[in-house]
């Protein structure tokens, strides 16, 4: 039997815990199983004197014959490998419901959330009501324009922005735009405590919130702020960004000077966690932030504004200047807004090239 490479190890509490990846199973190694399995992780030949701990470990998958248990063809670092691992969802832990238990599960999982944790409003220095937004670039605009049009620029010039903008895009794209009521649930009496927005939702319970980041605009001072899309509302924040702070916290993408505003979508977890406390719903939340993020770099197209998104920042800065530390909130991705050539290979880089191949 040879030792199996799904499996990962973690000490809580002074103890070994082991988990198989695949099962979703967990073991609580002593320290004779677990230099057991260290000994196998060699690929060492059996011994007759340890068949009880072989056995014992093979019980729970840690040791195998399957070689089909094996690793995959993984070209990923370790961490890449659990965290793929962490989130399959098998059919061995997948048992097949017919049409009358799914709908009893269903009742049972939705019935089961009884309410949803208030959104953490940060610490704030000043709340600011929003400006009415104006749909009408959005209803006026060609669905296939602005398909077309969205590109990713990074190239940016010191251009203002208005405050009337911001609110018609953070109401598009995190406000109640098709009413507070779930029509579908309301309509036969079944009690739902989700909400619709224009873009889908893991949970139905809309875990993502909008954090702004406003450098450049003409009726509003620089900052953070947190938007409340029931109220229409921003929070300002304690902290701000400029453009070096804001560069820094991007991993040094340069091309982040000279934004207008930006966007942080943040995770909030406790909102997944109602519904789901797997790695799968932990990873929906990152998919949930992309269909979103999606919808903003559209809808920011239709209003005539460049888009830059990214998704790699150095999180412990970020997580400080959002005031997200130690919370579960992370944010995960971040859309630049503003004006500028448009063009998607910074100036810096071109110079660069230029001046390597005079
Ligand atoms: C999930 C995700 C992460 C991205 N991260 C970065 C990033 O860190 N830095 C960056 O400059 N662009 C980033 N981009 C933008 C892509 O480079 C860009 O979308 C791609 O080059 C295609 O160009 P287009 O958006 O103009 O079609 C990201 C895009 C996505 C969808």
């Amino acid at each position: 039997m040879k030792y199996n490479k799904n499996t990962f190890f973690y000490l809580e509490d002074g103890k070994i815990v082991a988990c198989h990846s695949l099962s979703q199973d967990y073991y609580e190694l002593d320290l004779e199983h677990f230099k057991r399995l260290i000994e196998k992780s060699k690929d060492l030949p059996s011994q007759a004197s340890k068949e009880q701990i072989d056995q014992d470990l093979s019980s729970g998958g840690l040791l195998t014959d399957n070689l089909d248990d094996q690793l995959l063809a993984w070209e990923g670092d370790p961490i890449s490998f659990y965290c793929h691992q962490g989130t399959r969802i098998y059919a061995q832990n997948s048992p097949i419901l017919n049409e009358d238990s799914f709908c009893e599960e269903f009742i049972k999982v939705s019935s089961a959330v009884r309410e949803i944790p208030p959104k953490s409003i940060p610490d704030y220095v000043q709340q600011i009501k929003l400006p009415d937004p104006d749909l009408t670039p959005f209803r006026k605009s060609s669905f296939y324009d602005v398909i077309q049009k969205r590109k990713t620029s990074r190239n940016f010039d010191r251009v203002s922005l208005n405050l009337k903008e911001l609110s018609s895009l953070l109401y598009l794209c995190f406000g109640p735009i098709h009413g507070t009521v779930w029509e579908d649930f309301e309509k036969h009496h079944i009690p739902s405590l989700g909400l619709r927005r224009s873009s889908p939702s893991a949970t139905g319970l809309q875990g993502c919130d909008a954090y702004l980041v406003i450098l450049n605009a003409s009726d509003i001072e620089q900052g953070i702020y947190y938007y409340a899309s029931d109220a229409h509302t921003l929070y300002q924040l304690k902290n701000r960004f400029d453009d070096e702070s804001l560069v820094y916290a991007l991993g040094d993408q340069f091309w982040a000077k000279n934004l207008s505003a930006g966007l942080f979508i943040v995770n909030d977890m406790k909102r997944t966690w109602i519904k789901d406390k797997k790695a799968r719903g932990y990873l929906a939340t990152y998919l949930e932030a992309g269909h979103l993020s999606q919808t903003i770099l559209l809808a920011a197209t239709a209003l005539g504004l460049h888009t830059w998104i990214t998704g790699s920042f150095r999180d412990d800065v970020v997580d400080k200047m959002l005031q997200l530390k130690n919370s579960p909130n992370f944010a995960s991705f971040f859309i630049g807004l503003g004006f500028g050539n448009n063009g998607s290979i910074p100036e810096k880089f071109i110079e660069t090239i230029a001046s390597k191949t005079r």
